[in-house]
């Protein structure tokens, strides 16, 4: 693989350089609410500026199924500019179009572009060849920067890697060594805190990460699907009925430990603004959802976390954007941050609450990506991470790319 070290020293000064960032940050009312991926791409950034490269930027943001105006990045170009001190020139359009070309084709040396959401073109997702070779037409060479998104074969990732000589970023490069030690060395017990929404993307993973780990704590809307294949009621909460079969046989395997909730904070839906106390047991109704995890909850998983030395923590416990509903994922992340064993935070929900709950500096590593991470523990090949290597290896300037340690 090679990094940013090998561009900086191979490519001339004005070079185009295409980054592959992970921007898909949490908006609200225009504007970005949590900018730590935004603030975890800029010493790549500042790095390709300071060498004097003509810098553009590209992500996805969200699951757009096509153009839709509230996933623009244009609020993500205003938050890198105030945080680079630069202007971020933002390309309302598609890689491809002219007035994007010509965008690009404007920028001096040192100066910065940003793409508009990838995902609102089909071709993104699809690796399409045509899409791949319009992101890379104008470009030099290509930076994956976005490790939260290396699990994706998607054009951006691994199609543009295939087309231009590509380099890991420094962000890929610390987010490797940092989870390499996880995935290679983990000090046992290693336990696996699991929260957040998307389920159908980590229940496949967490059956394969089994052998791997000593325990599972699980809260948040996980853990609805999984209290469901246990056969207890959650009311209206959302559970992913498609999941539960594989969800019961994860929960039915011997030697793996599993805590889940034993109560939860009730409301009425997301938006409600008090919350109410609930044995889980009885069923609490169609009209109640389960949005955060109970204090007696707390407290058992605090007993389970006690003796593991390592502990990797992806999704929130509850819907903690709502004071409401904060708690039980405010006592988690309190608890970690005290906690002596290796604590490493996986996801961009997970790295807001840290940086929300002011934990951020109390663990081991905050990791951007959360599915891409636990794919990584899982001991699987990331995509994005693949193509980096190929380039490598096809290396055409006779530069052989470093052979990482943990890839
Ligand atoms: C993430 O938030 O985990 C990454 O940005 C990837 O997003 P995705 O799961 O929508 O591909």
């Amino acid at each position: 693989m090679r990094y940013l070290t090998d561009l900086t020293a191979r490519a001339r000064s004005g070079a185009r350089i295409l980054v592959r960032a992970d921007l898909n940050v949490p908006l609200r009312d225009g504007a970005v609410s949590d900018d730590t991926r935004i603030r975890a791409t800029l010493p790549t950034i500042t790095t390709l500026l300071g060498s004097g490269f003509r810098v553009v930027l590209c992500s996805h943001l969200g699951r757009p199924a096509g153009i839709d105006s509230a996933l623009s990045l244009a609020p993500v170009a205003r938050a890198l500019s105030e945080l680079l001190g630069q202007k971020a020139c933002f390309c309302g359009g598609m890689p491809g179009d002219p007035a994007t070309a010509s965008l690009i084709e404007g920028l001096a040396p040192g100066e910065l572009g940003l793409l508009e959401n990838l995902r609102f073109h089909p071709g993104e997702k699809n690796n399409d060849a045509e899409f791949a070779q319009a992101l890379v037409a104008q470009m030099d060479h290509f930076v994956n920067d976005a490790f939260g998104t290396c699990h994706r074969a998607h054009a951006s990732v691994v199609g543009t890697a295939e087309r231009r000589p590509a380099y890991a970023g420094l962000l890929v490069e610390r987010e490797l060594a940092a989870l390499g030690e996880l995935r290679d060395r983990p000090e046992r017990p290693f336990w696996l805190v699991l929260g957040g929404s998307k389920v159908s993307d980590k229940i496949g993973v967490v059956a394969n990460l089994r052998s791997r780990v000593d325990g599972f704590v699980v809260g948040g809307g996980m853990a609805n699907t999984l209290l469901s294949a246990r056969g207890i009621p959650v009311g209206g909460s959302r559970v992913e009925e498609d999941w539960i079969p594989a969800a019961r046989e994860a929960l039915e395997a011997t030697g793996t430990r599993w805590e889940l909730p034993s109560d939860a904070i009730v409301g009425a839906d997301l938006a409600a603004e008090h919350g109410e106390p609930w044995a889980i047991g009885p069923d609490p109704g169609p009209d109640r959802m389960f949005l955060d995890i109970g204090p007696a909850t707390v407290d058992r998983f605090r007993t389970a976390l006690a003796p593991a030395r390592t502990v990797f923590w992806n999704g929130p416990l509850g819907v903690f954007e709502s004071p409401a509903f904060a708690g039980g994922t405010r006592a988690i992340a309190e608890l970690l941050a005290g906690h002596p064993a290796r604590v490493v935070l996986g996801g961009g929900d997970t790295a807001a609450a840290a940086r929300l709950f002011g934990i951020s500096d109390r663990v081991h590593h905050v990791c951007t990506g959360g599915g891409a991470a636990l794919e990584f523990l899982e001991g699987r090949v990331l995509p994005g991470l693949l193509a980096l290597e190929q380039s490598a290896a096809r290396d055409t300037d006779g530069l052989l790319g470093r052979v990482p340690p943990h890839v």
